[in-house]
């Protein structure tokens, strides 16, 4: 796909071809050179430990090209130690720091011709991947890994776009155990999401909002994303063991105390939902999405938290977030790293 062949504006949440991947495997216990790739597929053992025993992690960044056309990458360090820690979580051989960032550096400059124009409201979403290759059939950690990084230009995560949307609740199902391993971004908590998931879209939500697993009175993740409520002027997020740590959430709790805000991270019950002036979903893909209602469809019980505007508070942190990724207002906290093209 051709940069100039992309309309921009109306781009969904999904995958364009780019022309170029990157690719780096751990072989003989040392990482190896980053290599070039323009398939899009991968050769894999048919024993490979990520195809039977779901040795994967992953990550999720973006790059955005910003009004005076430089192009910046958003907290990549905080992703590439998430991935440490996603890969040590479950059995894997961690990539250094250095060498995750190099490959975003890498793989940005490369697929410069589909990273969207500043003012449309599209970023390059980067989506790096690591498995194991190994054969094994016994249960025992891969010695081989590959770490691959793509890129695919994207829209809003939700339909609805920056609209307040519909997120529904049910105890019915659980996206990872109590002791489990819903901290680390790894595909097999996205698996164990997915019939969640596709009932929420049946009944007509965006997401399902989880309680928490071992005793569901407390607020847990949403969807992908995490959860943050608004009550007068705090902030408030949860503080649980079974959400991943969102780096968007990170920063929006430092923007919410740059406001003025108070920042609250702690056990949310569900029967504050009621409490709370404005809702939403936070996460790289979502931003700061506004939650318009969440519905209980295990007894009816609906929260309201408008449909037709966005609370003050989203907006002012949505405009702030985007603002400092496209470079329009000082990243005091040196958030971005400028992507230097020759
Ligand atoms: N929670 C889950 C389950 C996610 O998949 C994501 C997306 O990465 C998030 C939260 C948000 O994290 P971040 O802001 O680091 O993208
Ligand atoms: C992200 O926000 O980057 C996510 O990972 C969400 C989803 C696309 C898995």
């Amino acid at each position: 796909m051709k940069g100039k062949e992309i309309n921009w504006s109306e781009l969904p949440f999904g995958y364009v071809k780019a022309d170029y991947n990157v690719r780096c495997t751990y072989k003989d216990g040392e990482w190896g050179p980053i290599e070039v790739s323009d398939s899009e597929y991968v050769s894999l053992h048919i024993a490979s430990s990520c195809l039977h025993y779901g040795q994967e992690s992953f990550e999720g960044l973006k790059a955005f090209r910003g009004k005076d056309g430089k192009v910046r990458v958003f907290r990549m360090e905080e992703n590439a130690k998430r991935f440490i820690r996603s890969a040590e979580g479950i059995a894997m051989q961690p990539m250094p720091v250095e060498k995750f960032c190099e490959m975003v550096r890498m793989v940005v400059k490369l697929n410069e011709n589909i990273i969207p124009p500043y003012g449309t409201g599209a970023s390059l979403y980067i989506r790096p991947l690591e498995i194991g290759i190994s054969p094994k059939v016994g249960v025992s950690p891969s010695s081989e890994y590959m770490v691959i990084m793509l890129v695919t230009p994207v829209g809003p995560y939700f339909k609805t776009g920056f609209k307040p949307g519909r997120v529904c609740l049910s105890r019915e199902y659980d996206r990872v155990a109590p002791k489990g391993t819903g901290s680390i971004k790894i595909g097999g908590n996205y698996a164990a999401s997915l019939v969640a998931g596709e009932k929420a879209h049946q009944l007509g939500y965006g997401v399902m909002l989880y309680l928490d697993p071992k005793e569901k009175k407390y607020l847990d993740e949403c969807g992908a994303a995490n959860f943050y409520g608004v009550k007068g002027n705090t902030y408030v997020t949860p503080a649980s063991e079974t959400i991943l740590p969102s780096i968007t959430n990170k920063s929006l709790r430092q923007i919410a105390r740059d406001m003025g805000m108070n920042v609250e991270e702690r056990h949310i019950l569900y029967d504050e939902l009621k409490d709370f002036d404005e809702v939403g979903a936070c996460g790289t893909a979502a931003v700061c999405s506004p939650i318009g209602e969440i519905v209980d469809i295990d007894n009816g019980t609906k929260f309201e938290y408008g449909m037709d505007t966005v609370g003050p508070v989203t907006q002012k942190l949505y405009d702030t977030i985007r603002g400092i990724q496209n470079g329009e207002i000082e990243d005091k906290h040196g958030w971005t790293e400028i992507i230097e093209f020759d």
